[in-house]
């Protein structure tokens, strides 16, 4: 984790004037992986959407239960693409719980979160961390050491939660999920959230807006459109919901659905 904000500790890329989309992510969840200027850049979206920390935490519950819908379903190989920082409940320590044989790749565009898991995985022969952005889909299935620990001829779980807002049409993310289908194999699965302003309306668009002063614009979708991500994958049961309803680990588990501001789901690919 940070040495307190010890900025020689960054990789070169690094600006310390602008706030980042993962530092922020990580300070709604109560990370120690943080700057001030992440920290009063959430504060600020905080007063224009309260409902921000709860986006995330229900964010990180879905990337938990849909891990373990994966593993429970055969899969041992995740590609987990804007991964983030890592923090408590990441993808390699929810599927080894499963199986201990779960091999996990990471994938980020932003150095410190890479720099922060490769360092929580130094000495762990099954994940590794690669630097890559996913609208260079030959950099993220092509490098060493997706090719080292993904077998393509088996089943994948992709996994892409909370990071398509940050791919506008113009970047065409259709074409791009096309070609991440195209590379697995049948049985492989697509685990997808995204933000929507469904119910909260207006609050999420200024929000949203503010994000074009950090590292990472964003884009709000809608149902429809989210659902049009997961073209050549079969969603599974219950489709494509606000993140707290796909699955809930119990019917009694104490969360507003209305507070999510982002819809989930996962597809199976079948041919
Ligand atoms: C909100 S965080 C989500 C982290 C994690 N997937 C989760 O759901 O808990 C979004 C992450 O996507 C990364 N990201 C944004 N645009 C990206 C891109 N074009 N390629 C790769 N990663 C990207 C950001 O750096 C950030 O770490």
């Amino acid at each position: 984790m940070l040495q307190g904000e010890d900025l020689t500790a960054f990789p070169a890329e690094f600006d310390p004037e602008r706030p980042s989309a993962a530092r922020v992510y990580d300070y709604y969840l109560g990370g120690a992986s943080n700057l001030k200027v992440d920290r009063d850049f959430g504060k600020k979206v905080l007063e224009v959407l309260p409902e921000a920390r709860d986006y995330a935490l229900y964010n990180r519950a879905f990337l938990r239960r849909t891990v373990r819908y994966c593993a429970a379903n055969g899969i041992r190989q995740f590609l987990d693409i804007g991964s983030g920082i890592p923090t408590v409940g990441h993808t390699h320590e929810i599927a080894r719980q499963i199986d201990p044989v779960c091999r996990v790749v990471y994938v980020d565009n932003e150095p410190l979160a890479v720099a922060h898991s490769e360092l929580l995985l130094t000495d762990n022969p099954n994940a590794a961390a690669v630097h890559a952005d996913i609208r260079n889909p030959g950099a993220v299935l092509g490098a060493a050491e997706t090719k080292r620990l993904l077998d393509f001829d088996e089943p994948i779980a992709v996994l892409m939660v909370a990071l398509l807002h940050f791919v506008p049409d113009a970047d065409d993310p259709k074409s791009l999920l096309k070609r991440y289908h195209s590379a697995l194999a049948p049985g492989s699965y697509l685990v997808m959230s995204h933000v929507t302003d469904e119910g909260l309306n207006l609050r999420v668009g200024a929000a949203a807006e503010m994000y074009r002063t950090t590292d990472r614009p964003a884009c709000v979708r809608d149902r429809e459109q989210i659902t049009e991500l997961f073209d050549g994958f079969e969603l599974v049961e219950p489709g494509v919901v606000l993140t707290p309803q796909w699955r809930p680990d119990s019917p009694t588990e104490s969360v507003d659905p209305s507070r999510a501001a982002a819809l989930g789901g996962v597809g199976r690919k079948v041919i």
